[in-house]
């Protein structure tokens, strides 16, 4: 399907989603979020693909939501429409893995879009920051919940109170993103880990997501009971009696999501 604000390549089970706005820093308009919604959604049903990866331009991931667009909107069209809930909601329902691929700058929306996808992998260039006091607002797409719970509240408050940037390096020690590389080797290493995800089961990596997923919605007990329960489930696919069996029989897994 062909987009107006992303470019979407599908090779070797990786669906690519480049945000695709380059005069405006691929700021996040109403378009280009139904578009990715509409691209993830695709992607999910694709027997095709089993690893997903966002990712911008080298000078912007994504530099926010559209300030163009969102500025003269009033309290009723923002609070009336519910401004970007449903087509924020579609990563959190995306149910295989994504890869946020950033190079540049992510800022508030788009550092938010970043946090919300299952690991960023960072270029050395990039820079994160939720600048929307600057503006008059606060973050609006999970920027204080999620960076709150990835860095912890001083640094958060940090990020939302002063608006700074965030450089790569600190953003890898303190846990927001899971690796720095350079720059120009940003999507042969997103496609290398890309490619590793894609090597295992589908129904497995799904039930990582799901595992890990818990671990910010319910308590620390709630949590290893659903981890313990899950583990137990996947007894009951091929999967796990092939991966077992390749181990023992000191062979690869040809796993089947079955
Ligand atoms: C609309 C944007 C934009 C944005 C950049 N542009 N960011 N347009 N919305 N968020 C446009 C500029 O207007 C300009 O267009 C072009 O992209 C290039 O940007 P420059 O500012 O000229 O580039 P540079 O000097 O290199 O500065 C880069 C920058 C700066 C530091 C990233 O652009 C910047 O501060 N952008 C805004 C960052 C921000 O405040 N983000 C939070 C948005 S609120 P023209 O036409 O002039 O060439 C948000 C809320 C999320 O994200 C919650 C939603 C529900």
């Amino acid at each position: 399907m062909a987009y107006e604000t992303l470019i979407v390549e599908i090779e070797d089970y990786i669906a690519l989603i480049r945000l695709n706005r380059p005069d405006a820093l691929n700021a996040l308009n109403s378009k280009l979020l139904s578009e990715l919604s509409e691209a993830l959604r695709a992607a999910d049903a694709d027997d095709s693909v089993r690893c997903i990866i966002i990712t911008g331009s080298e000078k912007a991931f994504a530099a926010g939501a559209d300030i163009k667009e969102m500025s003269q909107k009033s309290f009723v069209e923002m609070f009336g429409t519910d401004f970007f809930a449903a087509d924020s909601d579609c990563i959190m329902r995306t149910r295989k893995p994504i890869i946020a691929a950033v190079s540049g700058y992510a800022l508030g929306g788009g550092c938010e879009l970043a946090m919300a996808c299952d690991l960023i992998i960072a270029s050395d260039t990039a820079k994160f920051g939720q600048p929307e006091i600057n503006l008059g607002v606060v973050a609006g797409l999970g920027g204080t919940q999620r960076l709150t719970r990835f860095v912890g509240k001083s640094k958060s408050m940090d990020m939302h109170l002063t608006g700074r940037f965030m450089d790569a390096a600190e953003a890898e020690r303190c846990g927001l993103v899971s690796r720095v590389v350079p720059a120009k080797d940003l999507l042969v290493e997103a496609r290398k880990a890309a490619t590793k995800i894609a090597e295992k089961s589908m129904l497995t990596a799904m039930a990582v997501k799901e595992c890990v997923n818990r671990s910010y919605e319910t308590t620390m007990r709630e949590g290893i009971l659903y981890e313990r329960r899950v583990f137990h489930a996947l007894f009951a696919t091929e999967d796990q009696k092939e991966g077992m069996a390749a181990f023992l029989e000191k062979r690869q897994p040809q796993f089947r999501d079955k």
